[in-house]
């Protein structure tokens, strides 16, 4: 059956290229053409001894620390460069004749991907996910394969942040050959009369076997409380070689529809049987929910109109730059969700796997992203890809093919997108497919003729001009508003690269959120909005430079800390009442001086007052709300909002005293112990009578003990340029920010925080007993594989340390050992020699080195650097164990082993793995 294991843990990793080594021999030039062969890094005898041990997601950019001359604004100042990752890892012996796939999610940015000394593949895109066949190429039992993955993220694919390395998982699957194949699912469930849905269900058989079969799907519907409510099992024939497609149609009758407000979800169990038996399951979660779109009136989901309220992301987070651990993605969702945000533009990529799950399960709609415009083989590739990895995700509602190309208008562009659009449509033509323009929109014959929906970014004062021209076209605002704020800040100050709160600073090309949110509510034709951000994100630093090496433009902070404009989008998005405040009132010094303070609101009327006093009370109007000019004075400042005169909400704030404790707000009440799980930790300073310290920026140290790891740490500072990975950070306006992961144990966390004039304080994170999921097994030892063999028994005891002729590739042959055995030697009488060497490190040479050999047969006798270590005799294979010791190790270490036969010996020579270990 189909097992999917984990490969994030025990990688090696080496930051900067390593030069594959110039070698003129021919041995060496003749050794690195062959399959297997490949030198370098990527080889298996290369010494990775000092290379850092890390885990995934993984991401070595961030870490860094920031480049003011050499780096570039757009990345952050974030060096990124290439590494290097290498992980072995052994099969058991029954996996011999299961198909084996190396699933990689993600990684920044071009991969080239070896194994066992050979490429086996390469992907050219830093967000798409892809697969590695690796069926052929492994070794099973003791000898351990080497996974080496080149990483090139000197190339970039953007204008922001985008990391470095393997920064999402990467899994491996093994099953029968004869199985569902990788992505092998497409469910497309398409309501039909009344309640009635068919659930139109495609599997892909794939036969790698020798022989044809007949084979029979049993696919099962099944509801989240585990009811199966439909069942249909489909006979088939899959030739020998060949792929074989099922359709099926499954009937379920008013299913729980999957929805914004109640996304219900269902899971498809796919079992393949062969004469009965078995082969293979895999369970798909997918959902029910139709989506239509109108020229007049917009989005309509479940034949429900819905105003797309959205934003568009990147997908880093502070602390840890893009290797988020999953429980990061469901987090910022969830903030979103808060909000009243409704859909998510995957700006501008393919987003993690776990992104969309999260999206799936907290309803939230997604405009899914390619990157690159491109219609080559290699670009139409990509774009399958995306829509094969996600097109049974109920959340995805759009297909976005490009982002801002200069070619958009064009003919050439036009072509581009229809090859691209065609590609979606031949594996999935349920969704729209778009691209978001920022020109070229009222050309005839460009990009947007051949687009379902129009993507304006930005140019909203051409809404209704391109309405007007193209009535029958649904339009959306596929990017709007690039407003600038910096949380918890109330004066903007060029000096200092921060913005105020109030909604009036935007990019040239940009709109304030109520400018942009008016011009898209008041037109029923467009579909909706993607605010440019939701977060904050690494790089573009729009409109400074350095110190600045985040955006301004997010709702919320790198954190996910609310910025003002947080509590607009809810006054707009949200149907609950909402009043908030808007404006600091903490000004020692400035008492009686007028200070801004505004309205955030969907009341529509609101009373201001100044410690008990009131001074205004007013009407709002949403797209104005109200702003005043308050002397200040320390104390209490309420706001309430009222509905047809009814108190309805109120927001209060209130001068605090210095900072001297803090307050720690948990994403979850417990961790799960299950080695991938993370915990958000919010860090607040509060004053003496715990009110909240907006204007307190102390430095926090912190420590932990249990079972838990500070991944990172952030504070949304867009100027900061602290390190994440420290174990300190200063609170920005009041706040910072930790995420603490699981290490896999079950200890209770306990996270101490302190700082100068602060209390310290322990905070208790419980940790849930989970278990981690199935890995593969690891191995660390370093694997000795250059062997070379006499070609011919000699039947005379020859010298163990002849000296090999660098041109001779004729009297000795390379051999590889662990496959078992040589047949040549089964048998026979005489003599053979095993030579091979090994280049040791300083540490090594100091840790105790050994060797050990898994299987050794006959009269053998050991020398290293000509001397001789062991010897032994036996008339089958035995290990044998070699210290280093009393050696004198040299940069080479020369290893030659003598191997008597006689016919009755069983399995001669060295016939399993060599390898060698540290005991110091
Ligand atoms: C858009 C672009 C985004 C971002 C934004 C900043 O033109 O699509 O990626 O650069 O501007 O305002």
């Amino acid at each position: 059956m189909r097992e999917r294991l984990s490969m994030d843990k025990d990688w090696l990793f080496h930051h900067g290229d390593i030069a594959i080594p110039v070698e003129n021999s021919h041995k060496a030039v003749y050794g690195n053409a062959k399959a297997g062969g490949i030198m370098g890094a990527a080889s298996i005898e290369w010494n990775d001894n000092e290379w850092e041990t890390v885990g995934l997601p993984h991401d070595w950019s961030y870490r860094q620390p920031f480049d003011r001359e050499g780096g570039v604004p757009d990345f952050g100042y974030k060096p990124r460069g290439i590494g290097w990752y290498r992980k072995k890892f052994k099969l058991e012996p029954s996996d011999n004749g299961r198909q084996l796939l190396l699933e990689f999610d993600g990684i920044a940015t071009y991969a080239t991907i070896y194994l066992n000394g050979s490429v086996l593949g390469r992907n050219f895109c830093g967000y798409t996910s892809f697969v590695v066949d690796i069926t052929d190429n492994v070794f099973y039992g003791d000898r351990p394969n080497l996974l080496v993955v080149k990483v090139d993220a000197s190339v970039s694919e953007g204008w922001w942040y985008e990391g470095a390395g393997i920064y999402r998982h990467v899994w491996l699957t093994k099953k029968d050959p004869l199985s569902i194949a990788d992505r092998g699912i497409w469910v497309n469930p398409v309501k039909q009369d009344g309640e009635q849905w068919l659930t139109n269900v495609e599997t892909r058989i794939t036969n790698e076997r020798e022989t044809a079969a007949e084979v029979e799907l049993l696919s099962r519907v099944v509801r989240a409380d585990g009811a199966v409510v439909a069942e249909e099992r489909t006979a088939g024939r899959a030739e020998a070689g060949e792929a074989a497609v099922l359709k099926q149609e499954l009937p379920v009758s008013s299913p729980l529809l999957w929805d914004v407000d109640a996304p219900h979800l269902y899971k498809l169990h796919s079992t393949l049987l062969v004469d009965g038996e078995e082969r293979d399951t895999v369970t798909t979660s997918y959902g029910y929910r139709s989506i239509r779109i109108c020229p007049d009136t917009g989005f309509y989901l479940n034949e429900r109109p819905l105003k797309i309220k959205g934003t568009c992301n990147h997908q880093d987070h502070a602390g840890v730059g893009v290797a988020l651990p999953d429980a990061l993605h469901e987090y910022r969702i969830a903030r979103l969700k808060a909000m009243g945000s409704n859909a998510y533009r995957c700006a501008h990529h393919n987003p993690a796997p776990e992104l969309l799950e999260a999206c799936d399960r907290l309803g939230m709609l997604v405009m899914d992203e390619n990157r690159n415009f491109d219609s080559s083989p290699e670009g139409l590739r990509q774009v399958e890809n995306m829509v094969t990895r996600d097109r049974n995700h109920p959340s995805v509602v759009f297909y976005s093919l490009f982002n801002e190309e200069p070619l958009q208008g064009t003919p050439v562009g036009r072509k581009i997108f229809k090859r691209m659009k065609q590609a979606i449509l031949r594996l999935d033509d349920t969704r729209p497919v778009l691209g978001a323009m920022n020109g070229g929109v009222m050309e005839d014959g460009g990009t947007v003729d051949v687009m379902d929906i129009a993507g304006f970014n930005y140019m909203h004062g051409g809404y209704d001009r391109f309405h007007e021209k193209h009535p029958g076209q649904p339009m959306i605002g596929s990017e709007t508003v690039s407003a600038f704020a910096t949380r918890g800040t109330y004066v903007s100050d060029t000096a200092l690269q921060f913005f105020d709160s109030f909604d009036r600073e935007r990019a040239n090309w940009g709109n304030t959120a109520r400018e942009s949110w008016q011009a898209i509510n008041t037109r029923d034709y467009m579909m909706g909005t993607f605010v440019w951000t939701g977060f904050d994100y690494r790089g573009e630093p729009t409109p400074y430079e350095w110190p600045s090496v985040s955006t301004h433009f997010g709702i919320l902070d790198t954190c996910g800390f609310p910025k003002d404009s947080y509590y607009l989008y809810q006054a707009f998005w949200l149907d609950e009442p909402v009043a908030h405040i808007t404006g600091g009132w903490n000004w020692p010094g400035k008492e009686g001086q007028p200070v801004t303070v505004m309205t955030h609101t969907n009341c529509d009327e609101v009373a201001l007052y100044v410690n008990g006093e009131l001074r205004y009370r007013q009407a709002v109007e949403l797209y104005e709300q109200c702003q005043w000019e308050i002397p200040y004075e320390p104390g209490t400042l309420r706001l309430e909002g009222y509905r047809q005169g009814k108190r309805v909400a109120v927001d209060e704030k209130i001068t605090s005293g210095a900072a001297c404790a803090l307050r720690v707000e948990t994403s979850k009440a417990a961790l799960l112990g299950d080695g991938r799980n993370a915990v958000v930790v919010n860090v607040y300073a509060i004053d003496a009578a715990g009110r909240f310290v907006e204007t307190a920026g102390q430095r926090v140290s912190f420590s932990l003990t249990g079972s838990g790891i500070i991944l990172g740490a952030g504070n949304g500072n867009p100027n900061s340029h602290e390190a994440d990975h420290l174990m300190e950070r200063c609170l920005f306006n009041g706040c910072l920010q930790l995420i603490v992961g699981s290490d896999a144990g079950h200890n209770a966390i306990e996270l101490t925080l302190q700082g100068e004039g602060l209390q310290p304080l322990v905070q208790v994170i419980p940790v849930e007993v989970a278990d981690e999921p199935p890995y593969v097994l690891s191995v660390h030892e370093r694997y000795i594989n250059n062997w070379l063999l006499t070609q011919e028994l000699s039947p005379e005891r020859p010298d163990p340390n002849v000296e090999i002729h660098p041109t001779d590739m004729n009297s000795w042959e390379k051999v590889d050992v662990s496959f078992g055995p040589q047949q040549l030697l089964q048998g026979a009488d005489g003599y053979v020699i095993y030579r091979s060497s090994i280049t040791l490190t300083e540490r090594e040479k100091n840790s105790s080195p050994y060797l050990y050999f898994h299987a050794l047969s006959g009269d053998t006798e050991i020398y290293v650097n000509g001397r001789l270590l062991a010897k032994q005799s036996s008339p089958w294979p035995m290990t044998l164990e070699v210290a280093l010791d009393d050696v004198e190790l040299g940069d080479e270490t020369v290893l030659s082993v003598l191997v008597g036969i006689q016919p009755d010996v069983y399995k001669p020579g060295i016939n399993g793995a060599v390898s060698m270990g540290l005991r110091g």
